[in-house]
């Protein structure tokens, strides 16, 4: 089996539900705030050749597709995500090709990519650093690599699923790392199976990626305005907390 293992069972379980949550465009936290901000970080990316790291059924894909890019290699442990993103009516082998490897063994040589994004890739339970060497080893000097993932500073399970409250976490789970497992509820619709992730510190994410060589060149994170605030119970409800983190690397050149 490809990927952590707990990980990897788990997307192959709620595969379905995945993709009906991002086709159906229920994750109000992706649709509205999420992408925005990503697409935003990305900018141009016509001509680019870049590296969807965690594509699952493809979406960002398709969108870097739709700007511009030159080609676009989705990369995903999870068999059944990956054929949904081949089978979609807009997913084209001209110009994007989707393969099944951990992101930690990518089949991509080095230097051959332009730009490296990762949305909401789990961190890795176990070695998560060696993504990023392994991101820098097919990062041409220069490229750029936008990673979003859930807040390590904040996020925590939701106490119970039927409301916004959070559970506690302790300083000692902060700077040990910790592990937040829960069925995903989106819309009315929960994971059939537990998610799981896995949380370092800052200090620990950071130093993860300039000992892979990357510098870094911005830090987002990426809330709601005053007015979606003002005019959404809903933001208001489940916005309790900085949710996401995005970070902007370079490879110097
Ligand atoms: C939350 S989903 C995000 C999917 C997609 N990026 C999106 O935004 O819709 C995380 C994805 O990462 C994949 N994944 C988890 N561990 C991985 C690994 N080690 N290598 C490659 N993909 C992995 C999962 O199978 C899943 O498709």
């Amino acid at each position: 089996m490809l990927g952590d293992e707990q990980v990897t069972t788990s997307y192959a379980a709620n595969a379905s539900f995945w993709i009906r949550i991002v086709r159906e465009e229920l994750d109000r936290f992706q649709t509205e705030l999420t992408d925005r901000a990503l697409f935003d970080s990305i900018g141009d990316c016509k001509n680019l050749v870049v590296l969807d790291a965690g594509c699952g059924e493809g979406h960002l894909t398709r969108g870097l597709v739709a700007l511009g890019a030159c080609h676009v290699h989705g990369v995903d442990t999870s068999e059944p995500l990956l054929n949904s993103a081949r089978l979609h009516p807009e997913s084209d082998p001209a110009t994007s090709t989707f393969h099944h490897a951990d992101v930690a063994d990518l089949p991509l040589s080095e230097s051959s990519i332009d730009l490296v994004v990762s949305n909401r890739l789990p961190h890795g339970l176990t070695n998560p650093e060696r993504r990023f060497v392994e991101f820098s080893r097919v990062l041409r000097p220069g490229g750029r690599m936008l990673l979003l993932s859930l807040h390590p500073c904040f996020y925590s399970g939701r106490a119970d699923n039927n409301t916004s409250a959070r559970t506690h976490f302790t300083v000692t789970d902060y700077f040990d790392g910790r592990t937040v497992q829960q069925h995903l509820r989106v819309a009315e619709h929960t994971s059939p199976m537990p998610t799981v992730q896995r949380f370092y510190s800052l200090e620990q994410y950071v130093g993860m990626l300039t000992g892979a060589g990357f510098v870094i060149t911005g830090l987002f994170e990426p809330h709601p305005t005053t007015n979606q605030m003002s005019e959404s119970s809903w933001w208001r409800e489940n916005f309790i907390a900085p949710l996401f983190l995005l970070i902007e690397c370079t490879r110097p050149a």
